[in-house]
């Protein structure tokens, strides 16, 4: 059967019935303009998903209506946007872009209350903030609001969904996009759908997975990886008012959405233009590859989920084409790449650089780093990374096994010394970290902390030890300038800018004690802001390191977005002769090029100059110091954790 010829016909008669009275003239024409354009792709995802069942078109109808709906409600200083991104659409690859990740409370703690922090978001060059989850969710533990009640209402402790649009027009205006969560894997059991589901009633039971025995669940849970082993064995949850067991992949009030089901489909896709509409640049999506379940498999990165994805980004496309959809899966490098296209995410997290950079920090050794970046790395040209070190959550140690192999490093061993050492418990060990989700069964474990900890600041303060404390500052340079050169987006996590230490006070609250990711979930307030932009000065050895860390990464950042070099071009990761250094060269299709060298390790290094051939040029400067490097016979010599940013002169 010829989907392309079905598609043509499906979409004449669903036109033919739909009325398009209430668009403007010129909303008609764009809307059935874009749907000639992106309904073919549309169709065939969806009815590659849903085509089996017997009312597939009538959800597809339905489906076309709601973006019709979707589209009327875009207000149009949105739809001028639309227009002007469909011009520009590598907007995200340029050296302009800058993010930050934060938690509306503990910056603000209000929406109204962040339009005071806009000038320290423009000091650091930030161009891009990520609001954590801001959704009304259930009081108490709401997986730091990952369970989501209401997508159309602001957690009214934060605000209301006017002071959002208040705000992200006020961000825009000077610059800065906003990205909003899109929490579709599940919602909370307040959410409208489950209330309705508790209730018995059976339209909502079937958005959910619920079952009445444990028998298929049993089935499930054979192959299925434990998320929260601390918090309950297994991903399923009993619920007495209905008697049945619910999917719960996550916290057992986060219910998994089911997606065979194409009613629901359509209800979060209304759900999801509504978040689009309200002027986000980029919706992140959480949680994505555990969307599909498949008996038999570990229902994660599931064929169909990527289908819906695809599903979902033409949906964008034809209302929202301004904004781009960013990847959050945190699973092995190679399904983490199958996200990333121009149709399903444009952006990615980069979980495998951020783990491989804490792996080089510990072992001082970048030869896993460099063979894995070499393997993993290169991603299409319309697409884009976003670079972090820290974030909300868990450091899970996600490299190929194979690649570890290769270097003769056995996978299980060396994840377990890499939680020994980030939890302090290896002798030697300058970090600060704590264990998470350790799984009793099989040994596995994660790591939490927050920037500052995990490079040792908080050891070297309480040590009171000038010398730890200098290499601890040198370490989060490191480790975030990477970020900045690399290529792609870097996101910073906010209150690493300012080296904030571990914050322990979730332990006496009991809606958190259970949950160490807490620890690295960190305030940052007026006085943290103001010693930043130098208003008030450093009085202990923490605010000195606060303010060296904020200076040097504001220092980087001005430094990429004067050249070119650091947005649209290609990267190659290079070998070097010195196992404790990493090199990348960036080279652009202008001829321009930069070759970037870390020393990963606490002890200067020397490397042989014939690395620096690779910039074609007798010699280059360092962007960082204004130093000239000179190709001769000596070798290179890296002081401690230094990094050096070449430029052919
Ligand atoms: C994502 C979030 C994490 C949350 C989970 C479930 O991984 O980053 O914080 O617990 O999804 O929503
Ligand atoms: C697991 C999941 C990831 C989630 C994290 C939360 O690693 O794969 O998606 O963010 O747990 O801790």
């Amino acid at each position: 059967m010829s989907y392309a010829a079905d598609s043509g016909v499906c979409l004449d008669r669903i036109l033919a019935s739909t009325d398009l009275s209430a668009l403007t003239k010129k909303d008609a024409a764009t809307f059935t303009r874009r749907l000639k354009a992106h309904f073919p792709r549309l169709f065939e995802k969806y009815t590659f998903v849903y085509g089996h069942q017997y009312d597939c078109y009538f959800h597809l109808q339905k489906l076309v209506e709601l973006l019709r709906d979707g589209l009327k409600s875009r207000k149009p200083a949105l739809k001028a946007l639309d227009s002007q991104r469909l011009k520009t659409p590598l907007w995200y690859r340029d050296e302009e872009q800058v993010g930050m990740a934060c938690y509306v409370d503990l910056m603000g703690p209000t929406l109204n209350d962040l339009h005071e922090k806009i000038p320290y978001f423009k000091a650091l060059g930030v161009t891009y903030v990520h609001l954590m989850p801001l959704y009304d969710a259930p009081k108490g533990d709401s997986d730091g609001g990952y369970a989501v009640s209401d997508y159309r209402k602001v957690n009214p402790s934060l605000g209301t969904v006017k002071d959002l649009e208040k705000l992200t027009a006020a961000l825009q205006k000077e610059g800065i996009n906003v990205v909003l969560d899109f929490v579709f894997n599940h919602t909370s059991d307040e959410h409208a759908w489950a209330k309705a589901a508790l209730s018995g009633d059976k339209q909502y039971q079937d958005y959910y997975y619920l079952f009445d025995d444990r028998s298929i669940p049993d089935q499930y849970e054979y192959t299925l990886r434990e998320i929260f082993p601390q918090v309950r064995r297994g991903s399923f949850t009993y619920n007495e008012a209905m008697e049945k067991w619910v999917w719960t992949t996550f916290n057992s009030f986060q219910w998994d959405l089911n997606y065979s089901n194409p009613e629901v489909f359509n209800a979060i896709t209304s759900e999801m233009l509504f978040l689009a509409n309200l002027g986000c640049a980029a919706l992140r999506l959480d949680a994505l590859a555990f969307i599909w379940k498949e008996m038999g498999t570990n229902c994660e990165n599931q064929e169909k989920a990527h289908v819906l994805i695809q599903a979902f980004n033409c949906c964008l496309q034809i209302v929202a084409p301004a904004v781009v959809f960013k990847s959050e899966a945190i699973v092995h490098p190679d399904e983490v790449l199958k996200y990333i296209d121009k149709d399903e995410c444009q952006l990615s997290y980069n979980p495998l650089l951020m783990a491989l950079l804490w792996n080089s920090l510990a072992t001082r050794k970048t030869r896993l780093l460099t063979n894995s970046m070499k393997k993993s790395f290169a991603i299409s040209d319309d697409c884009t990374w976003v670079n972090y070190v820290r974030c909300h959550d868990d450091i899970g140690w996600t490299f190929d096994d194979a690649v570890a192999n290769e270097l003769g490093i056995n996978s299980f061993d060396h994840r377990y010394f890499l939680n020994q050492f980030y939890t302090g418990r290896f002798e030697g060990s300058f970090a600060n970290g704590v264990p998470f989700a350790e799984n009793p069964s099989n040994g596995d474990c994660r790591v939490c902390g927050s920037l500052a900890s995990l490079c040792g600041l908080e050891g070297a303060i309480e040590a009171n030890d000038p010398q730890a404390i200098d290499e601890a500052v040198k370490r989060m340079l490191l480790l975030y300038g990477i970020t900045f050169s690399i290529g792609g987006i870097p996101l910073l996590y906010s209150s690493d800018e300012i080296a904030k230490l571990n914050d322990y006070s979730y332990r006496l609250d009991e809606t958190k004690n259970h949950d160490d990711r807490w620890v690295n979930r960190i305030a940052v307030n007026s006085e943290d802001t103001a010693l930043a932009l130098g208003t008030t000065t450093p009085a202990n050895d923490a605010q000195t390191a606060s303010v060296r860390v904020f200076e040097g990464l504001k220092q980087m950042i001005a430094t990429r977005k004067q050249h070119a070099i650091f947005g649209q071009s290609k990267t190659h990761i290079l070998d070097t002769d010195n196992q404790h250094c990493f090199a990348f060269l960036r080279e652009n299709t202008e001829g321009q090029k930069l070759l970037v060298i870390c020393n990963f390790s606490e002890h200067p290094q020397s490397l042989h100059r014939s690395l620096l051939a690779t910039l074609k040029q007798s010699a280059s400067k360092d962007l960082l110091t204004d130093e000239t490097v000179e190709m001769e016979s000596s070798p290179l010599e890296l002081a401690p954790y230094q990094q050096m940013w070449l430029q052919p002169v």
